[in-house]
């Protein structure tokens, strides 16, 4: 007799708002079966900055091929789909357009739902991806999301629930990381490779402003600190830096920016006592000197401190998938005709 396995339909995620091109299928349960990102990192290095056309040009060159390569990995015909899922916003708009409108045509072509992902909710419901961490994690819980793009402290109450804390007044702490780094002749992106020489330096040979140290709220702001950091670099005159002071440099930015995080998380923690969980993502989220002092601010108000591993951390597909099959699950789907959001606050 043939046995019948019941198989929830998967949900394929397409993720394409900035410099990652990236794919994945997932089982309903959250179960990933396939996998793919190609980030463009190369491809921009040499201007110093995502350039959005060469961005979305290689969109376009990439993103078929994968997905045509994790439906095949994954063992799935696209009009068993559950639903394809796409980053809509926010993000770089020909990026959005590429990866919006491929999920479109398919979803379309098999027949299967729609739906159109916030980057910024995909980043924030990734922690809830079963088997993570040991134990679900549940609403609500707080966010702080450091990317290149983003910089944001949110309250995750439910799917489609999130209540804003705190956001940058200015730079993205990513970008922040970027800019000194460039400042200090390091190459792009430059947040790993000021964390490798900050490791070279003293931290207390280099003092540098905390901007919003004390301020009431969990807003955050990075500019005057990348200003403090052009202003060492120009009074040390022409010529090449000399690696030691480049390295003090280095190590008294990341402990600012650590500084600012542990007071401006401690702050959303008070304001969210019910929170069960502090939780962290983006590229930022990657450098060990910020985590162990996010740990430490977690421990200290007796909060689980959770990190994803930082392949979801960082721009991917999974998180698209994930939040689709979550958004599925209260019953939402998104019209063929829903537009991108270039802007997009949760
Ligand atoms: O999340 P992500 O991969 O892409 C988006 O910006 O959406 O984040 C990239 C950012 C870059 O600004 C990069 O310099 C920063 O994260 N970053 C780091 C580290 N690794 C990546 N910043 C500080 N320390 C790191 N180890
Ligand atoms: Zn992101």
């Amino acid at each position: 007799m043939e046995r019948k396995v019941f198989c929830p339909p998967a949900v394929l995620g397409i993720e394409s708002s900035c410099d990652e091109t990236a794919a994945a299928v997932l089982a309903a349960d959250g179960t990933i079966l396939a996998e793919r990102v190609f980030s463009q990192v190369a491809d921009h290095a040499a201007f110093g900055g995502v350039v959005p056309e060469i961005a979305a040009r290689a969109h376009i060159l990439r993103l078929g091929p994968m997905v045509a390569e994790v439906m095949r990995e994954a063992g799935v015909e696209f009009s068993a789909l559950g639903a394809i899922s796409a980053t809509a916003g926010p993000g770089l708009i020909g990026g959005l357009l590429v990866g919006t409108g491929f999920a479109k045509g398919a979803a379309l072509a098999a027949g299967v739902p729609y739906l159109a992902i916030n980057h910024l909710e995909a980043h924030a419901l990734t922690a809830r991806l079963p088997g993570l961490f040991g134990e679900e994690v549940t609403f609500p819980y707080l966010l702080l999301l450091a990317s290149g793009g983003h910089c944001q402290c949110l309250a995750v109450d439910g799917v489609g629930e999130y209540r804003r804390l705190g956001t940058t007044l200015d730079d993205a702490a990513g970008e922040a990381f970027d800019k000194s780094a460039k400042l200090l002749g390091l190459p792009y992106p430059g947040g790993p490779a000021l964390e490798a020489l900050a490791q070279e330096g003293a931290p207390e040979r280099c003092a540098l402003p905390r901007p919003m140290l004390g301020r009431a709220g969990c807003d955050f702001s990075f500019s005057g600190l990348k200003t403090a950091v052009a202003q060492l670099v120009a009074a040390q005159g022409d010529g090449a830096l000399p690696r030691r002071v480049a390295a003090d440099i280095a190590a008294g930015f990341q402990a600012a920016v650590a500084d600012i995080f542990v007071d401006r998380m401690s702050h959303a923690l008070d304001m969210c006592p019910e929170a069960t969980a502090l939780v962290v993502a983006g590229g930022v989220a990657a450098n060990q000197t910020i985590r162990a002092r996010l740990m430490e601010v977690a421990a200290a108000a007796g909060k689980r401190f959770l990190a994803p591993p930082l392949r979801l951390c960082t721009d991917n597909a999974v998180m698209v998938a994930w939040a689709g099959i979550e958004r599925l699950r209260v019953g939402y789907v998104s019209e063929l005709d829903a537009a991108c959001r270039p802007r997009w606050p949760l």
